[in-house]
């Protein structure tokens, strides 16, 4: 039995370690473009410390909410704007 959290990436099965914050784990997911700026262009995280906003993501339908701020839950469901 496993002590890993289920979590979905756009709409794909993860299994990460406890406490393993959001952006992290899209990282290592693989994902490169965590959201799209106004004109476009892909985005990741910059700070990874909750200031520059640039790694927010849908999080449990929760549009924008900062990746590197929260950690992975059983269950939880992550869109970014691939
Ligand atoms: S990486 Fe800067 S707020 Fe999340």
């Amino acid at each position: 039995m496993s002590d890993n959290v289920q979590i979905t990436i756009n709409g794909k099965t993860a299994s990460v370690t406890p406490l393993t914050v959001v952006a992290t784990a899209l990282a290592c997911e693989g994902v490169t473009r965590f959201r799209r700026s106004v004109t476009g262009e892909p985005r990741t995280p910059l700070c990874g410390m909750g200031v520059c906003f640039e790694c927010r993501v849908t999080i449990n339908g929760q549009p924008n909410s900062r990746s590197c701020q929260v950690l992975c839950e059983d269950g939880m469901e992550i869109v970014t704007d691939e």
